[in-house]
C-alpha cells in the first residue's frame, strides 16, 4: 500500500523554540489512569501531547500512527498495561511486535525511530508518565520538525 506523509504543520512559534506535536495512544485500563493520576496529582508535563484513548494497547493498528504522522504529528507515543497487566491478555504482547515492524517501516519511510515510541505506564504510574511525555517532547523537540514526505510500501 502506498502511503503519503505530508510535511508536517508543527507550530514553530518563533525562531529556536518548535514545539513539537506528540499524538498518545493510551491504553484505557492502565495507561490512561495513570495519565489521570498525574493529572490528579497536578504534576506538571509538557502539554504537547494530544492523547487518543484505545481500549488496549492492541487496539493500536500501525495504519493509525502512520495516520498520526500523516496528520502532521511530530511524534507519536504508544502506552500499554505492563506485560502481565493487559486486560485482554495479550493485547500488549500483540502491541510490542506491530510497534517492531512499526519501527521498520517508519524507517524505510525515512522517520527516524526516536519519534515512535512504546512504553508501559501503569495505573500508579503518575511520575512514569510525566517522565516518559517530558522526555518524547525534549527528544521530538531536539529532532526537529518532521519534514518526510514519502512513504515505501505498507
Ligand atoms: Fe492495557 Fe491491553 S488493556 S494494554
Amino acid at each position: 500500500m502506498k502511503a503519503e506523509v505530508r510535511s508536517q504543520k508543527s507550530e514553530v512559534r518563533s525562531e529556536g523554540s518548535f514545539e513539537p506535536k506528540i499524538v498518545g495512544f493510551l491504553c484505557n485500563w492502565c495507561s490512561y489512569a495513570g495519565a489521570d493520576k498525574a493529572g490528579t496529582a497536578q504534576s506538571a508535563y509538557p502539554s504537547n501531547i494530544n492523547v487518543i484513548r484505545v481500549m488496549c494497547s492492541g487496539r493500536v493498528d500501525p495504519q493509525f500512527v502512520m495516520k498520526a504522522f500523516e496528520n502532521g504529528a511530530d511524534g507519536v507515543i504508544i502506552l500499554a498495561c505492563h506485560p502481565g497487566d493487559c486486560h485482554y491478555k495479550e493485547g500488549n504482547y500483540r502491541a510490542v511486535q506491530r510497534y517492531r515492524m512499526l519501527l521498520r517501516l517508519l524507517e524505510q519511510m525515512g522517520i527516524v525511530k526516536e519519534r515512535c515510541r512504546f512504553d508501559y505506564v501503569s495505573a500508579g504510574e503518575g511520575d512514569k508518565f510525566v517522565k516518559i511525555i517530558t522526555e518524547m517532547v525534549e527528544t521530538v523537540r531536539g529532532l526537529g520538525p518532521l519534514k518526510t514526505k514519502t512513504a515505501q510500501t505498507v
